[in-house]
This record gives structure tokens, sequence and C-alpha cells, in this order.
């Protein structure tokens, strides 16, 4: 290695990215070992941390100090550790708990895509079916059910962060039913439906996941009544009956696909219904490193992306919807509003 002093923070900064799948992989150890959990309000060392979850003491304070050089976890002048704002979200049960999410991110087959994405840009493919022999949600739900329950559990940890601001800015009004399509397992929904007594609401995604719904959607639940449970293939259906369906996180699937689910919505729907389209742009906001990230993980699983402003209106546009409005939902997500066309008199 070169000793010139110029350069040192460059070959620093490179070799730190090309590590960075340990700071990957730390978190996901942290999070599975419960650290953040056994860390209360009182600084701790390494060796009680230990106790508590069951750890090779100097294994973990090993962990513990490379975390904190990503500010997760901080350690004290007496060398015991402390919370910092990231670790707290790693806790579980909490409001804001990304627990979940974490573990989504990390699973242990997301490790193996990401040695193919060299394959997958000079393709331009995603490499899931070539390894696991079927589609991404085909494997998830046959083959690492456990896999799928960190996925349901993370999707409404995401919704539980957006849920309020996006039940606040979608456009409801006048509408009698609003369907969630790939709703996941409808905390937006049951947010929507106890924001709007008037409407009722249909969740909409694959059947093991519309199994686990949200228990204020299910029977006996408060929103029950207002609530219905369609399981089912958003490419080769959608529900006729809704003047509002939303796609939440949900489009990012392969640019085909998502032109066949939206016409499907432009077939099936009413003239003039409502299609509101939550996604965080690739091209738009402040988190950047996370949506581009994000786009190449949807290459690798799905042969999908983050769009673009401009590539997702112009997929809305294929499907034959108009778009009415464009806005941001909060700093991260944006809105597309958009209508069925009207349709001709018979
Ligand atoms: C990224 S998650 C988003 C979940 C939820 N809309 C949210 O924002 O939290 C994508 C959802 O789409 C569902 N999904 C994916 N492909 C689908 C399909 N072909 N038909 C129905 N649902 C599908 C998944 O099961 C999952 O719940």
């Amino acid at each position: 290695m070169t000793s010139d002093t110029s350069t040192e923070p460059q070959l620093l900064g490179m070799l730190e990215r090309a590590l960075s799948a340990g700071c990957a992989a730390s978190v996901r150890a942290a999070a599975k070992l419960g650290v953040a959990d056994a860390l209360g309000d009182t600084p701790a060392t390494a060796e009680e941390l230990a106790v508590a979850i069951g750890a090779d003491p100097d294994a973990l304070r090993r962990l513990l100090r490379s975390l904190t050089c990503h500010e997760v976890f901080a350690e004290d002048p007496d060398g015991r550790f402390v919370h910092t704002g990231l670790s707290l979200l790693l806790r579980t049960g909490t409001p804001d708990s990304v627990h979940h999410l974490v573990l989504w991110l990390t699973e242990p087959w997301s490790w193996e895509l990401w040695g193919r994405l060299e394959e997958a840009v000079r393709t331009g493919k995603d490499v899931f079916v070539d390894l696991h022999g079927r589609e991404f949600f085909d494997q998830l739900h046959a083959a690492w059910p456990q896999s799928a329950e960190v996925f349901d559990l993370a999707m409404t940890q995401a919704s539980r962060q957006s849920a309020a601001a996006v039940a606040g800015v979608l456009p409801l009004s006048g509408a009698r039913t609003v369907a969630d399509i790939g709703g996941g397992q409808g905390f937006l929904l049951a947010s929507l439906l106890e924001r709007h007594p008037g409407v009722r609401g249909i969740l909409f995604d694959r059947p093991d996941v519309v199994a686990g719904a949200d228990a204020r959607l299910r029977e006996g639940g408060a929103l029950a009544e207002r609530a219905r449970l369609v399981a089912g293939d958003c490419r080769e259906t959608v529900p006729a009956d809704a003047d509002a369906y939303v796609f939440k996180n949900v489009l990012g699937m392969n640019d085909e696909d998502a032109v066949v689910v939206l016409r499907n919505v432009v077939a099936t729907a009413r003239g003039g219904a409502r299609v509101i389209i939550v996604e965080n742009l690739v091209d738009d906001g402040p988190g950047q490193r996370f949506s581009t990230a994000m786009d190449l993980r949807m290459l690798l699983t799905v042969g999908g992306r983050k769009h673009t402003r401009r590539g997702l209106l112009s997929l809305v546009e294929r499907a034959g919807l108009v778009v009415t409005d464009v806005r941001p939902v909060d700093s991260y997500q944006h809105m597309i509003v958009a209508t069925t066309p009207a349709r001709p008199a018979r």
C-alpha cells in the first residue's frame, strides 16, 4: 500500500466501502443476539451484556466496538456501552422499532444474491430464478417460511413508520371503498379505515400474507365489518368494486408486470376510479443511498427496480391511466394520483 498521505483518506474510504458487508453483518448479529433489548438505560459492560444474551464477552466487545464506529451503540470513557439514536431502533416491541426490517434486509439468502450482482448488471436481469428455480415470492413462501414471516413483520414495521403520513394525505374524499393492492398485513388499510369511518376497505395480497392480516381487520376485529380480505395475484386480477386503489411499494416488480397490474385496474374498475401509487423514488428525496441500494436488491430478486419519477409516470401512462397529481408524502416518499379512463358508453 502507498503511504502517500494525500491518498490515504481515499484509500481507507474505498476499503471501508469494500468491507461494508461487515457493517451489515454486525447490525444483523446485534439484532439476532438481542443486544439492544438487553441494554437498558444504564451503561453496561460487554461482560454484563454477554451474560444477559449468552455470548462470548470478548467477541461481543469486538462486535460492539465495530458497531460504535457506525454510531450504533456508543462506548463511554469507562468502557461501558450505551444506546445511541440508531441502536434504540434495534429494540423489539417499540413503536419505532426497525428490528424486523434490519433482519429482512440481511436475511441469509440475500448474501448469495449480492455475490451475483456483476452478472445481473451484465444481463440486466434478476439472478433469482436461475439460482432457485422459481420466482422470488414463490420461493420465499414455499422454501423460507421463517423469512416470509420476517418479511411480513418488516413490512408492517415500515408501514407503521409511515402510515400516519400516508393516511393523512391520501385523497379519499368521496370514496366508498378503498382497495390496498399488495397491502401486506393491512396496517395502512387499518389506519385508513380508522381515519375514514365511512369508508370500506379491501386488503389484497398473496394468500399467505392475507392469512396473517392485522387483527383489527380479521373476524372479531374492530374494523372487520368494513374490511374484506382477498387473496390473489394482482398480475392476474384485482377486485372490481373499489373507487380507490392504493399501491404502496408494490410496483417495484419488473416493469412489464407493473404495467399488467395497472392495466388490470383499468380493465376491472369503473371509469374514474382513483389509483394512488406511493413509492420512494430513486432520483428524489434525501434517502438516495438507501433507495439506490434497494434498487439493486430489487434487480437481483425480482428483476425490478426503484423507479425514477419519469420512469414511474411512464408506466402509469402506458397502462392507460390519466395522471392527475404528483406530490411528496413525506421527506422520502412520493404519491402519484391517477384515474381510470371513462368507460365508453354501451
Ligand atoms: C414491499 S411489500 C409492500 C407492502 C405494503 N404495501 C407496504 O407498503 O408496507 C410488497 C407487497 O406486495 C405483495 N405482492 C407482491 N407480488 C404480488 C402479487 N403478484 N400479487 C399480490 N400481492 C403481491 C407482497 O406479498 C407484499 O406484501
